[in-house]
């Protein structure tokens, strides 16, 4: 059993540098199998998510040479089609991705429902519809979605999202960069990850407009060849470690990233009484004194993320007053909840809701990370706590954090990765 062991109560203190985004590596990864060329992707970060992806990719014959830690080179040249592992798809979010892709590349696919976070039902409803305006037949059967173009190219078409979706946002984007004539996306996602994966397209040859809006026009081109491009930093990965040195008091320059992308984040945090700087790619924060309640709504972007919500709520579980939370994207964000109160926080869910009482400190306790956002709220309670804090399912975490204890060991933190017997070894070791 692998664990993270954090011996909390200390501030945290120096610099730490963001890795490339999680949500914009995992569109853009499978997004250069629509390329006939060679793609060199530079600022991936190093998570579990990425080597599925690759590993997936390989397997699907793409060239995948990894040039350091950071870049790889793929080429999918004169690619044939390949279903790939739907083991490993069915293992992450973003294999969704695929379908966009192959139905783009080859005019079908058949790619495993997608895994990722429990986050409640996370229906794929709004992709099945676009993908199908754009002229694709798509049925879902024996977990996969099954999808074909009988001419074997997709046309453009205008497609309204009932609800803001990334995924979907991203997934017609993939499927009509190849299509005949124009697509225009209404109500689409402006995530800065959808912006990214636009952009990315864009400079090997697409021709999309308005990524950043929430109207986004397609115009098919019929090739896009290879070239170099640099993933986005991680918005969500800058806002934890905001959020955790707000929440030990500490004293940090998060570099790498672009301040534009974390002003709903930084806003709250100053809310809270934090000091925040805007240093060119860099953001300082300072806490001094007690944190102070804030009312908090995660919407869609520019709105506050849900990716935070758990982090956040962390830090709040130890501001001087009441809060009250409101999650209006996720089904189910609040499982991380039950976790925290072994800590001592008092937190009341209601439906959407989250009444949080703030209580004067928490205290270290055994844990687990029920999801990704979930575990790195496990991590910054229990840098606040006092004592030792052990959390468990820790794979959630390595899922969309680089090296995340490695960095926040940098920052003066006593935390380590640590393997620890199972119950029943300890048992059996105890009756030797
Ligand atoms: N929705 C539908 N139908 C759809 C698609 C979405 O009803 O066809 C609903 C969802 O149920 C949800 C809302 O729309 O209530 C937003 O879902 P969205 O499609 O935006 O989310 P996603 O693409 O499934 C991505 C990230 C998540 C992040 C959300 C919201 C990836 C791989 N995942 O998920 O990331 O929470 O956007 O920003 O990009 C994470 O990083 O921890 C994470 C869970």
């Amino acid at each position: 059993m692998t664990q993270m062991v954090v011996r909390g109560g200390k501030p945290i203190r120096g610099e730490v540098g963001i890795s490339g985004g999680k949500n914009a590596v995992g569109a853009i990864l499978p997004a250069t199998m629509l390329v006939d060329g060679v793609c060199r992707i530079e600022n991936i970060p190093q998570i579990s998510d990425v080597s599925l992806l690759l590993t997936n990719m390989h397997k699907m014959g793409a060239g995948v040479n990894t040039v350091n830690k950071s870049t790889a080179v793929i080429d999918s040249k004169g690619l044939d089609y390949h279903e790939g592992d739907q083991d490993l798809m069915s293992r992450i979010r973003a294999t969704y991705y695929f379908v966009g892709v192959m139905l783009g590349r080859f005019g079908k696919a058949r790619v495993a429902m997608p895994g990722g976070c429990d986050l409640g039902v996370r229906p794929i409803d709004q992709h099945l519809k676009g993908l199908r305006a754009l002229g694709a037949e798509v049925e879902v059967e024996n977990g996969l979605i099954c999808a074909e173009v009988k001419n074997g190219r997709l046309r453009g078409a205008s497609i309204y999202l009932d609800v803001v979706s990334v995924g979907a946002t991203i997934n017609i984007m993939l499927a009509a960069v190849k299509a005949r004539g124009k697509t225009v996306i209404e109500n689409a996602a402006r995530e800065p990850h959808v912006v990214d994966v636009a952009n990315f397209l864009n400079s090997m040859g697409a021709d999309i407009r308005g990524a950043g809006t929430s109207v986004i026009r397609i115009y098919g081109v019929e090739k896009l060849s290879g070239g170099t491009y640099t993933i986005i930093p991680d918005q969500i990965e800058a806002g934890t470690f905001l959020t955790a040195a707000a929440a030990t008091g500490g004293e940090v320059l998060v570099k790498n990233v672009i301040p534009k992308h974390l002003l709903s984040i930084t806003a709250k945090l100053e809310e809270m009484g934090a000091e925040v700087e805007e240093r060119g790619d860099a953001v300082f924060i300072r806490r001094t004194g007690r944190l102070r309640p804030v009312n908090l709504k995660t919407m869609p972007y520019p709105g506050f993320p849900t990716d935070m919500l758990p982090q956040l709520t962390a830090c709040l579980s130890i501001a001087d007053g009441t809060s009250v939370i409101t999650e209006t994207v996720s089904d189910n964000r609040y499982k991380f909840v039950g976790e925290l109160s072994r800590m001592g926080a008092d937190i009341q869910v209601d439906g959407k809701t989250a009444v949080v009482r703030g209580v004067e400190r928490l205290s270290g306790s055994r844990v687990k990370a029920c999801d990704l956002r979930a575990g790195a709220a496990m991590v910054v309670a229990g840098l606040a706590a006092r004592g030792v804090t052990r959390i468990g399912d820790i794979h959630h975490i390595e899922r969309g954090y680089e090296d995340m204890c490695g960095k926040l060991r940098n920052l003066g933190a006593d935390i380590s990765i640590v393997e620890e017997a199972a119950p029943d070894e300890l048992a059996e070791k105890a009756m030797a």
